[in-house]
């Protein structure tokens, strides 16, 4: 009988990604899939340490699984991701069933690691130094679907002082543009017709032979057998006209922006050093719509940040109301060891406030979302279809190219392809629609 994995993944789409190339390389070894962690011969948990939270509960289900070990004793558990580049050795003397610890540039070792853990018993760690130039270029062994995610650069050259990111990740570094062309066409060939490009600064990948991101936006919309091009993350930095006139006049790439914001006070952005302040933001903003007026807009927003006073959180809250975005991710601050806020400022914002702030900004935001998604009643929207919905398996679900998700009633058939939805009802979080016959209000002029 085949060895199982199962593969726990927390944090950001790069790590989803990731877990993605891990899975490919395990089912290349002969490794089947199991969603049972209890019982399987090889657990990995892919980890996150962005906020404390997230990485508190992976060490807690590591924590949990040490005890299916003892029933279990040729299980192998490995732990990787951001907290594993970021404690390394550390993690065995904390997790005594943990095996192995994988940093998030030797992930692609792994197969070659279990085999070793299992011809000896010896527990591995591979956590190559950060500070070192890149060095993997992993192409993934795709599993196949519809939709695959693509990285096009690693690592981040932003300080912004609340983040563990460069520390996990590294210095940025740009693929090479025909290497990323490549990839996507095979990935075409293989049947995918949605890819999302991932990077920390989508929006300042700059290769060796100066092409940016709008170069490599015009090749890849060029990929027969792609319709759809998304990316995530861009950094308002980094937002110039060449950006913005590429997501115009590429046609397959998504009408959809996430921009994170992270605060609307200017102090509190100086403090964080994210290097523009509430009115270039604001400008980008009404910039980026004059030229794509179809798009929807997403951002993150850190609440709490050491000092931040009331009036600079109602800042925030009013920079909500007037950009409208048409979702958020809203966070706490959460001192990270290793950060500059962490290390410099005192984190004096008590959790009591930080909670009451965030929710006030969710309940603002939610109240926005609803707004704009009852907006689109009585539109049709182009989307590809994605498979049964995940709450009621009987109907279909996909999202729209602003990608906002719809649930609408049709046959399996469909599952694959473009159609026109006509939006009829919605919640603060989904569209509901049925199959219509129109053409895409993105061609519309209203
Ligand atoms: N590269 C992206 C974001 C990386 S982390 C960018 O340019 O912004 C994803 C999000 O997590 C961030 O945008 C931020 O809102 C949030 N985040 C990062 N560090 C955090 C911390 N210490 N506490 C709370 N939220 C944090
Ligand atoms: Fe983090 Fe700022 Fe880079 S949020 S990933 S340091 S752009």
């Amino acid at each position: 009988m085949a060895s199982t994995y199962c593969i726990v993944t927390y944090g950001c789409q790069m790590n989803e990604h990731d877990s993605e190339i891990m899975e490919g390389l395990l089912q290349g070894r002969g490794y089947e899939r199991t969603s049972d962690e209890f019982s399987a011969d090889l657990v990995v948990f892919n980890t996150c340490c962005v906020r404390e939270g997230a990485e508190a509960r992976a060490l807690a289900r590591c924590q949990t699984l040490s005890s299916a070990k003892k029933t279990n004793p040729n299980m192998v558990i490995a732990m990787s991701g951001c907290v594993a580049q970021d404690q390394g050795r550390r993690l065995l003397d904390k997790i005594p069933a943990l095996d192995i610890v994988v940093g998030t540039r030797d992930y692609i070792h792994l197969p070659e690691l279990i085999d070793r853990n299992l011809d000896t018993g010896e527990r591995l760690v591979a956590v190559e130094d950060i500070d070192k130039p890149f060095s993997v270029n992993a192409t993934p062994m795709r599993l196949g679907g519809l939709s695959g995610f693509v990285n096009i650069m690693y690592g981040c050259n932003n300080r912004c002082t609340f983040c563990i990111v460069p520390k996990t990740r590294g210095d940025e570094y740009s693929r090479p543009l025909g290497e990323i062309v490549d990839e996507v066409r095979a990935m075409a060939d293989q049947g995918y017709r949605e890819v999302t490009l991932l990077g920390q600064n989508v929006n300042s990948y700059m290769t060796a032979d100066r092409e940016d991101f709008a170069d490599l936006l015009y090749a890849l919309n060029e990929i027969e057998g792609i319709w759809r091009i998304r990316y995530t993350t861009s950094n308002p930095k980094s937002c110039r006209d060449r950006h913005i006139g590429a997501v115009a006049g590429c046609d397959k790439v998504m009408e959809h922006l996430h921009l994170p914001v992270q605060s609307g006070n200017d102090r509190v952005l100086r403090l964080m050093k994210r290097a523009y302040n509430s009115r270039r933001y604001r400008y980008l903003v009404d910039l980026f719509r004059e030229q794509n007026p179809l798009h929807s807009l997403t951002t993150d927003i850190i609440v709490g940040f050491p000092t931040e006073t009331e009036e600079e959180f109602e800042e925030t809250l009013q920079l909500v109301r007037d950009v409208r975005f048409d979702s958020a991710f809203m966070f706490m601050y959460s001192p990270r060891p290793g950060t500059v806020s962490a290390e410099t400022m005192k984190d004096d914002v008590p959790l009591k406030v930080k909670k009451e702030r965030v929710q006030r900004l969710i309940n603002l935001q939610e109240s926005i979302c609803l707004e704009k998604n009852q907006g689109e009643i009585g539109r049709v929207h182009e989307v590809l279809v994605e498979g049964p919905a995940k709450k009621d398996p009987t109907m279909l679900q996909g999202k729209t190219r602003t990608d906002k998700r719809v649930v609408f009633p049709g046959r399996d058939r469909l599952v694959g392809t473009l159609v026109d939805v006509l939006i009829t009802g919605c919640n603060s979080h989904t569209l509901q629609g049925t199959v219509g016959t129109r053409e895409p209000v993105l061609q519309e002029t209203t």
